[in-house]
């Protein structure tokens, strides 16, 4: 067996299932699962028609490289979203669907460095999304985690790294906005970071996943800090974007990687290998779904309404940072996230995730350790009688 899977750590909700395994909980209530991040709400008709009329495409082998159609859709989308020159995303080059951006989160890194890279490392936030730290592991690297707190806003500093750590980076993940903090990483921190990666060679990779989540400000991407910076070629950058949350449609296992051509010729030499082309039906769905912009509002619109449920229920009792995009909630709980995360499903037969599992360090030095993540995916009533059984835990151990 390869020895580095012994590097790989329990996911998450592995290390849930065996804190809450001993755990009864409350017959007085119906169960309520806020953990994890799986989007609830309905995904839109037209886009499963256009699947289902698509079905032919199953007697077809697809194409790594994925159909015209859909590269354009997703290279205009780019453009329009994010105020980028038209024109400017080359679909030819610049873009390759992927199967949902974990995949392709996890084999990114395997593309820019392997194991001749001696003493490579790859940076990352803590608290952070678990495949960024096992594909380090899997390709050689070593991950390493820069604290998200809320000192600094959930932005981690990662110029402030020792000279010789940036100078062994090979690649940078960050996520804006932020999985779990909800931090959107503002353009002038793009710049920054930007500017570091060229300093020290290394590839910036943008999770943008939850970009299409946002309350009041619309979250900035990498690309047009690139653009606006005349890195037209998008040089040493990468965004990830998704439709598992954007549009509802996490079973279709559908997104995209975009940037700078140059790492993603190798990378599509790669994914030839790896096997994983899109089947056409979800490439017709996808094509559909970045074209439209209307169901995205309404889901926006969905999660404003639950976010403000839950302030409304939650501030009154306890200081809430409210999110800047995403569907978290990250919140502070009296005598820290495991005991009550257990408490909270004995009594009350919620389930949520402890932020020290999201993050790295031992007790007071994982910064995840004091919070709950809180999904808030599922409907509006159940949502916020979720959180109302929520508040109920804070008065509990308050
Ligand atoms: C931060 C982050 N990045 C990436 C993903 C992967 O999403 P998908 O593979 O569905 O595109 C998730 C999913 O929960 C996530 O939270």
């Amino acid at each position: 067996m390869n020895t580095m899977l012994n590097g790989l750590q329990p996911y998450p909700f592995e290390k849930l299932g065996i804190l809450l395994n001993e755990v009864t909980p409350s017959r007085d209530y119906s169960a309520i699962n806020l953990s994890i991040g799986e989007p609830r709400h309905p995904v839109a008709p037209w886009i499963r028609e256009t699947m289902a009329q698509s079905l032919d495409g199953i007697s077809r082998y697809p194409t790594t490289r994925g159909e015209a159609s859909l590269r354009q859709a997703a290279s205009r989308w780019l453009e329009r979203r994010f105020d980028l020159i038209p024109g400017s995303v080359n679909p030819e080059t610049q873009l390759l669907p992927v199967n949902g951006t974990r995949e392709a989160l996890y084999s990114i890194v395997h593309a820019i460095t392997g194991p001749q890279d001696k003493g490579a490392v790859i940076l990352m936030p803590n608290p952070f999304y678990q495949i960024y730290e096992g594909a380090s592991i899997m390709a050689g690297a070593t991950p390493i985690h820069v604290p998200a707190t809320e000192a600094n806003h959930f932005l981690p500093d990662y110029s402030a790294l020792p000279p010789d750590i940036l100078a062994r980076t090979k690649l940078l993940f960050y996520c804006s906005p932020a999985n779990p903090t909800g931090a959107i990483t503002p353009e002038a921190e793009l710049k920054k970071l930007l500017q570091l990666a060229e300093t020290y060679d290394f590839v910036l990779a943008a999770d943008e996943c939850y970009s299409e989540i946002w309350y009041q400000q619309q979250p900035p991407g990498l690309l047009k800090v690139a653009q606006d910076l005349g890195r037209t070629g998008f040089e040493r950058c990468l965004v990830f974007h998704s439709l598992s949350k954007r549009s509802n449609m996490p079973g279709a296992r559908s997104g995209f990687v975009a940037g700078d051509a140059k790492i993603l010729k190798p990378y599509f030499q790669l994914r030839t290998y790896t096997g994983c082309a899109t089947p056409p039906f979800i490439q017709q769905a996808a094509t559909a779904a970045w074209n439209d912009e209307a169901h995205v509002e309404e889901n926006r619109i969905q999660y404003r309404q639950k976010l403000a449920d839950a302030l409304e229920i939650l501030q009154p009792i306890l200081p809430v940072q409210p999110p800047q995009a995403g569907f978290y909630l990250w919140l502070r709980v009296p005598r820290g996230g495991e005991t009550f995360t257990r408490h909270l499903f004995h009594r009350y037969h919620v389930t949520v995730l402890p932020g020290a599992y999201l993050g790295r360090g031992e007790g007071v030095n994982n910064p995840g350790d004091p919070y709950i993540r809180i999904a808030m995916v599922q409907p509006r009533a159940e949502n916020r009688e979720g959180i109302r059984r929520i508040a109920a835990a804070v008065h509990d151990l308050g």
